[in-house]
C-alpha cells in the first residue's frame, strides 16, 4: 500500500527570502511529509519556470541539490518546484512553486556612485546622522521596481515618506574593505505616478564610528560616509528607468544630532525637516552630495537575513534607585533599544540610560567600560504624543533609567525593542528541572543578544567584536537553536578574506587593529576549521567546506609552521583556557591549564578535521598528509603531557576534558585512568566547574565518555559558584561572561571582563540537546540521527526537538516507577540509530515516523536524594 508524500516548496541555498541573492546557480532543498513510516526518497524531479526539467532522477538527495538549469542572470527571477517518488513506490504531486530572484551579480551592473554628504556637513565621528534626498519621476505604469542599496556607514532609506524594508543597522558589519553587502528591496508598491522622492538617513556606524576597547578607533574604513543606491524601475511597456546615487542628490543635517553604536543617539525632533523624503519638499537650501568612487567588485548579496526588530518587551517593574531615579526592569537582558511614547513641551529632553544589572539598586555602568549607552530625545512639542526609537545605535540591557520624563511616567509608554539577526528558530529543549530550563533559555537569549549581524562576544560594552574563540566553542549550540548557516557563511567569508590579508586568522573578525598585531592564538584561530566543520555536520552543506578549504588548510599549515619540528605549539601568545574560574579577576588569561597543552591539543584536533575534510572533497594526498600531521601532533602531545599510565602533566579539568574528547590518549588503559582522575578532580572541587572557554564545552562530554554520568550531572546541576546554575540562582536571564560576573553578595566582579551577556560558557546547551535529551546528528544535515539519551541527575523527563533539513526530529524521555519511555520522531528520508539507556547498549535502527520504546531504568541520583 502506498500513500502520497507531500513535498514542501523548495528553498534556495540558506535563504529565507530569496530576493536579490548572489548565487547564480542556487542549490535546492526540500522537505517531505509522508504518512507511511520508514519513507525514503527513491527519485526526484525538478521543474524550473523557464521549462527546464530534470526528468526523474534516481537519487535520495533532497538537500542542497545542484541547480538544474541555466544560471540566473542579474535581476532574473525563476520559479522551481519538485516532486518526489518513494522507495515504497509512492509518488507525490508537484510541490508549490518557490521563486528566487538574483541580485546584481556583476560589478558592471552597478551604475550608482557613492553619494557622500559634503565635508561642510560632516561632523566628527559618531556625530550627526545626515539626510540625503533626490526627486525623480515615474513616467508610466510600473510593473516592478527594485532598490539595490548599501552604504559606507549605516542607513535607513525612505521612498515617498515611507521607510523601505525593516532592516536595522543596515548594511550590518562585514570586513568592508573586502566585502560590503547590499540589499535588494521590492519597492514596486511604494512608487506612484508622477513625482517621487527617495531619501536616506546616514550615520557613521561601523564604517567611521568608534569601535573597540582601550579607547577604540574611528574612521576605520574611511572618513567619508556615503550612500550607494540604485533604483531600477521596469514599466509595464517593458522600458526601464534607473535612479542612482549621483550628484543630483542633496544633503542636510537632520534630527539625529549624534549617533554612536556604543554611546547612543541624540535626536532633536524639532530639527526634522517635515516631508523631506516626499515630493514637493523644497531642498534649495540643501547642499549637493559629493560623488565618490567606490569599488563595485566588493558589493555582495547577503547569505543570511538582516538584523530586525524581532520582539518588543514591556517593563515588568518600575523601580526607584538610591537617588530617587526611575528605573524600568524589562525582566530580560536583551540587545536592542527603547521605544518611547512621550508628550511634553517643545525643547524638553528625555534621557535614557541602559544597563544589564543593578548594583546597590542603581544601574551598574562599570561593565559597559567606554560605552555610554545613553539616548536622548528632545521633543517637538506636538499636540499628539510623539513616538521615538533610536535607529543608529544598539544597547545590551535589561534595565533602563528614564530621566526628565515630562509628567507622570506610564510604563506602558516605554518598550524594549529586541533587535538581532532575524534567524529562524529551529531547536528546543525542555526537562523536568526548571533551573536547567532557565539555563537553556539564557543560552538562547545570549545567542539572540550576540547574533547582531555577526557573531559577537557581547552586546553592551565597548567591544561587540566577532571574537573567533567565542563562536568556535558556541557553534554547535548555535546551530541547534537557530538556522545560522547563512549568517555564519558570511562571517566565514570575512574570516577568509582577513586571513588572506593578514597571513593569520585574527582573534576577531572583522579585524580592527586595536592590538599590536593579529597574533595567531589556539582555540580562537581554530574557528577557521571548527566553525565550517560544525556547520557541515549540522546543515549538510559540503559546498561550505569546499569554499572554506583554503582557509582551513592555511590555518593548520600556519600552526604546523609555528610548532617547528617537535609538533608542540609552546611559544608565542595564547588566550588559553580563558576565564578559568581560578584566574584572578584582573588576569583572565591566567588559567591553571598550560597554554601549550591547550594549543597542541587544538592543533591535533584541527589537523584531523582538515584531513577528514580533504577526504570528503576528494583531495586524497592532502587527506593523507593532514592525517599524518594529526597523528604526529597527537604523539607529541602524549610525549609531552601524558604519563604512560594516563595522567596528565597538567592536573586540571580542562586538560583531561581535552585529552578525552579529542581522543588524544593511547588506548583504553590511558583513557580509563584519565577518566578516573577527571572524576577525582571534579569531586575534589566539590562538583563545581573548573574550566574556562576551552574546557567548558567538553567537560560533560568527557565525563560521559568514561561512563561518569553521575559526575557529569552533579556538575551540570551544581548551584554553588562556580557553576552553570549559580547565575540562574542569582536571577540571570542570559549567560554571563565569567562564572561569577556577579558575586554572591550581589556586587559586580571587580575584574574587567564582566559582561552579563556572553554566550561562550553557554556552549553546554549542546550537551543538553545531544546527551541529556539525546538528539544528535550521526550524519551531516541530520540525514541520520543518533538518539542516545543519558538520563540522570534526578530528572524525570527531558526532550529536544529540531527542524532538521529533512523535517522535524524529536527525542524525549520520561521515567516513572523504574521504567523509562523514549519517544523518537524521525523525519521522512532520514533514519535514526537509537540506544536505550540500558545495559548492554544495543543499536536499534529505525526509519521515519514516530517510535516509542520502554526499558527498565533507575537513576542513582534518586537513591541519594532525601525523599
Ligand atoms: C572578549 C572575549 C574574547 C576575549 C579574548 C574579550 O574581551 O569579550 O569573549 O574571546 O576577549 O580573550
Amino acid at each position: 500500500m502506498t500513500s502520497s508524500p507531500h513535498v514542501h516548496a523548495p528553498t534556495f541555498e540558506h535563504h529565507l527570502h530569496p530576493l536579490g541573492i548572489g548565487e547564480p546557480a542556487p542549490r535546492l532543498s526540500w522537505a517531505v511529509t509522508a504518512d507511511l513510516p520508514g519513507w525514503r526518497q527513491q527519485a526526484y524531479e525538478i521543474e524550473l519556470s523557464d521549462g527546464t526539467t530534470t526528468g526523474r532522477v534516481e537519487s535520495g538527495e533532497s538537500l542542497l541539490v545542484p541547480w538544474p538549469g541555466a544560471e540566473l542572470g542579474s535581476r532574473e527571477r525563476r520559479g522551481a518546484r519538485v516532486r518526489v517518488y518513494g522507495a515504497d513506490g509512492s509518488a507525490g504531486d508537484w510541490s508549490p512553486w518557490s521563486h528566487v530572484e538574483a541580485g546584481l551579480l556583476r560589478p558592471s551592473d552597478w551604475q550608482a556612485g557613492a553619494a557622500a554628504p559634503p565635508l561642510d556637513l560632516l561632523g566628527v565621528p559618531d556625530g550627526p546622522a545626515l539626510l540625503l534626498r533626490r526627486d525623480f519621476a515615474v513616467r508610466a505604469p510600473v510593473e516592478r521596481a527594485r532598490l539595490y542599496v548599501t552604504a559606507h556607514g549605516t542607513y535607513e532609506v525612505e521612498l515617498n515618506g515611507r521607510v523601505v524594508g525593516d532592516d536595522v543597522l543596515a548594511p550590518g558589519w562585514s570586513s568592508y574593505h573586502h566585502r560590503l553587502r547590499y540589499r535588494t528591496h521590492d519597492v514596486t508598491d511604494l512608487l506612484r505616478a508622477g513625482g517621487n522622492t527617495i531619501g536616506a538617513t546616514l550615520a557613521d556606524g561601523w564604517y567611521r564610528g568608534r569601535l573597540g576597547f582601550m579607547g577604540g578607533k574611528t574612521d576605520i574604513y574611511g572618513d567619508r560616509t556615503a550612500l550607494i543606491a540604485q533604483l531600477e524601475i521596469t514599466y509595464a511597456d517593458g522600458t526601464t528607468d534607473t535612479v542612482v546615487t549621483d550628484g543630483a542628490w542633496r544633503c542636510a543635517s537632520g534630527p539625529v544630532t549624534a549617533a554612536s553604536l556604543y554611546d547612543g543617539e541624540r535626536h532633536d525632533a524639532r530639527l526634522l525637516p517635515r516631508g523631506w523624503s516626499q515630493p514637493g519638499f523644497d531642498d534649495a537650501s540643501w547642499l549637493p552630495a559629493d560623488v565618490l568612487r567606490h569599488d563595485p567588485p566588493l558589493l555582495v548579496a547577503p547569505t543570511g537575513p538582516p538584523v530586525r526588530r524581532v520582539e518588543t518587551l514591556s517593563p515588568v517593574e518600575v523601580l526607584t534607585g538610591p537617588s530617587g531615579e526611575t528605573i524600568l526592569d524589562f525582566g530580560q537582558n536583551v540587545s536592542g533599544r527603547l521605544r518611547i511614547r512621550v508628550q511634553g513641551p517643545a525643547g524638553h529632553t528625555v534621557t535614557l540610560r541602559h544597563a544589564e544589572v543593578l548594583e546597590g539598586g542603581a544601574l551598574a555602568l562599570r561593565p559597559l567600560r567606554h560605552a555610554a549607552a545613553l539616548d536622548q530625545y528632545t521633543l517637538r512639542g506636538d499636540a499628539e504624543p510623539e513616538e521615538w526609537e533610536p535607529r543608529f545605535t544598539m544597547h545590551g540591557f535589561r534595565y533602563a533609567q528614564v530621566d526628565d520624563w515630562p509628567g507622570e511616567l506610564d510604563p506602558a509608554d516605554v518598550q524594549a525593542v529586541v533587535c538581532h539577526t532575524d534567524m529562524r528558530p529551529i531547536g528546543t529543549f525542555d526537562c523536568s528541572d526548571p533551573l536547567l530550563n532557565r539555563l537553556h533559555d539564557n543560552v538562547r537569549w545570549s545567542m539572540r543578544g550576540n547574533f547582531v549581524d555577526l557573531p559577537t562576544d557581547c552586546p553592551q560594552r565597548d567591544e561587540r567584536l566577532g571574537w573567533t574563540g567565542d563562536i568556535q566553542v558556541f557553534a554547535p549550540a548555535a546551530a541547534f537553536l537557530y538556522d545560522c548557516t547563512g549568517p555564519l557563511t558570511s562571517w566565514l567569508a570575512d574570516l577568509s578574506a582577513e586571513q588572506a590579508e593578514l597571513g593569520t586568522v585574527p582573534p576577531y573578525v572583522p579585524w580592527v587593529s586595536l592590538m599590536s598585531s593579529a597574533a595567531p592564538a589556539a582555540a580562537w584561530g581554530d574557528a577557521a576549521v571548527i566553525v565550517p566543520w560544525v556547520l557541515y555536520q549540522r546543515s549538510g552543506d559540503l559546498g561550505l567546506l569546499r569554499t572554506q578549504y583554503p582557509s582551513m588548510t592555511a590555518w593548520v599549515d600556519e600552526v604546523a609552521g609555528l610548532t617547528g619540528g617537535n609538533h608542540l605549539w609552546d611559544e608565542g601568545f595564547q588566550f588559553g583556557d580563558w576565564l578559568d574560574p581560578a584566574a584572578p579577576p584582573d588576569k583572565p588569561g591566567k588559567a591553571r591549564t598550560d597554554h601549550a597543552l591547550v594549543a597542541t591539543a587544538y592543533h591535533a584536533w584541527t589537523a584531523r578535521i582538515v584531513a577528514d575534510t580533504a577526504a570528503l572533497l576528494g583531495h586524497d594526498a592532502d587527506a593523507a598528509r593532514y592525517a599524518e600531521l594529526a597523528e604526529a601532533v597527537g604523539a607529541a602531545f602524549r610525549r609531552e603531557f601524558v604519563t604512560p599510565s594516563g595522567r596528565l602533566a597538567c592536573d586540571t579539568q580542562t586538560a583531561y576534558a581535552l585529552a578525552l574528547c579529542l581522543d588524544l590518549l593511547d588506548g583504553p588503559e590511558q583513557r580509563e585512568r584519565a577518566g578516573r582522575r577527571l572524576v577525582e578532580l571534579v569531586a575534589a572541587d566539590d562538583h563545581r566547574i573548573g574550566t574556562g572557554f576551552v574546557g567548558t564545552p567538553l567537560i560533560c562530554d568527557a565525563l560521559c565518555l568514561v561512563g561518569a554520568y553521575d559526575t557529569a550531572y552533579a556538575l551540570l546541576t551544581q548551584r554553588n559558584c562556580p557553576s552553570w546554575l549559580y547565575p540562574v540562582t542569582m536571577g540571570a536571564t542570559t549567560i554571563w561572561e565569567r562564572w561569577d560576573s556577579m558575586l554572591p553578595d550581589g556586587t559586580v566582579n571587580p575584574g574587567e571582563m564582566t559582561s552579563f551577556n556572553h554566550y561562550a560558557l553557554g556552549a553546554v546547551a549542546d550537551f543538553l540537546h545531544r546527551t541529556v535529551a539525546g538528539l544528535a546528528p550521526a550524519a551531516p544535515g541530520y540525514r541520520e540521527l543518533l538518539v542516545r539519551p543519558c538520563p540522570g541527575g534526578g530528572l524525570s523527563r527531558a526532550s529536544a526537538t529540531l527542524e532538521t533539513p529533512f523535517g522535524r526530529a524529536e527525542a524525549g524521555w520520561e521515567r516513572a516507577g523504574g521504567r523509562l519511555e523514549l519517544r523518537v520522531v524521525v523525519p521522512p528520508n532520514a533514519t535514526a540509530t537509537v540506544y536505550l539507556p540500558a545495559e548492554p547498549a544495543r543499536p536499534i535502527a529505525v526509519g521515519s515516523g514516530e517510535h516509542v520504546f520502554t526499558c527498565a531504568f533507575r537513576d542513582p541520583a534518586d537513591e541519594e536524594r532525601p525523599s
